[in-house]
């Protein structure tokens, strides 16, 4: 059934375990998280980001229609959630499009404004009964976005400050910069252990690990026990599909049937789902 990322997020930080939360792009990404967390027997969040959506000739509903209809007959715990959102016109969108939350980004944002902006998103998403999570200090990585310095100031979360802008917008959820990037393709970073106690110290609302596809298993396994309620993957799907129809590809060159191929990547990511799952829980 269809529920909400905020009951899903506050179970998951009473258990002290993590909400896995899967970026979906087409249709088999819906079908493959969906299985995979049925196999699996967990909750899991399907979520849409702005890429996505941009990448759908800017258009939310379709997609956002099918997750509802795939969530509505799953019989695990189905929330939607809209990710890493910057522009003002899709965050409108979201309670319509059946979205219980949304990630509002503005983490590129110099301090002021990053919280001026998340406090006018915050006030607007609660009067709409939505959940909202913001970010403070960048995970680099993402698409269309400058090379960011590991180790520079920015790319880390200050606990102090994250209080601070935590009380200040009014947000339900904090993803926090800990060391992890968006978009790896290879599973090799390594999280600051230390800094993610002390925020997890510092905030009473739950934390969010971005760019979960680079990070090994023990490390995620750690960082659910440091305090992480919600971990977001998204490119090891697309590693999982892409890499599954590739070789299909080519052992299969006379191949024209786009069920074919799309079933055999839809079949990897199902096993990424749930191998992703069973670390978490
Ligand atoms: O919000 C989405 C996640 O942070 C996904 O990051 O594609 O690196 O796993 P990833
Ligand atoms: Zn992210």
């Amino acid at each position: 059934p269809l529920v909400t990322t905020g009951e899903l997020v506050a179970r998951a930080a009473a258990a002290h375990s993590a909400v896995p939360s899967f970026n979906i792009i087409t249709l088999e990404h819906i079908e493959a998280v969906i299985a995979g967390a049925e196999a699996a027997q967990a909750a899991v969040v399907l979520q849409v980001s702005e890429n996505a959506v941009k990448f759908r000739y800017g258009r939310l509903l379709p997609l956002a229609r099918a997750a509802v209809a795939a969530a509505e007959r799953a019989t695990i715990p189905v929330a939607l959630h809209l990710d890493h959102v910057q522009s003002d016109d899709l965050l409108r969108q979201a309670a319509d499009a059946g979205f219980s939350s949304v990630m509002y980004d503005a983490a590129r944002l110099p301090y002021e404004r990053n919280l001026a902006a998340t406090r006018a998103a915050a006030d607007w998403a609660h009067a709409q009964g939505l959940w909202i999570e913001a970010e403070l200090g960048q995970v680099g990585g993402k698409a269309g976005q400058p090379a960011l310095d590991a180790h520079a100031p920015g790319a880390r979360t200050d606990p102090d400050q994250a209080r601070a802008f935590v009380a200040d917008s009014g947000v339900d959820a904090l993803a926090v910069a800990i060391g992890s990037t968006h978009a790896m393709t290879t599973r090799t970073a390594t999280l600051d252990h230390t800094l993610l106690k002390r925020l997890s110290a510092a905030l009473d609302v739950p934390l969010v690990l971005h760019g979960s596809s680079g990070v090994p298993d023990h490390e995620l396994v750690a960082a659910v026990a440091g305090g992480i309620s919600k971990v977001n993957i998204g490119t090891a799907l697309n590693i999982a599909m892409t890499g599954a129809i590739r070789d299909f590809l080519a052992a299969h060159p006379e191949a024209v049937d786009s069920r074919k191929y799309l079933g055999v990547g839809r079949e990897a990511m199902v096993r990424t789902v749930t191998g992703i799952i069973r670390t978490l829980t």
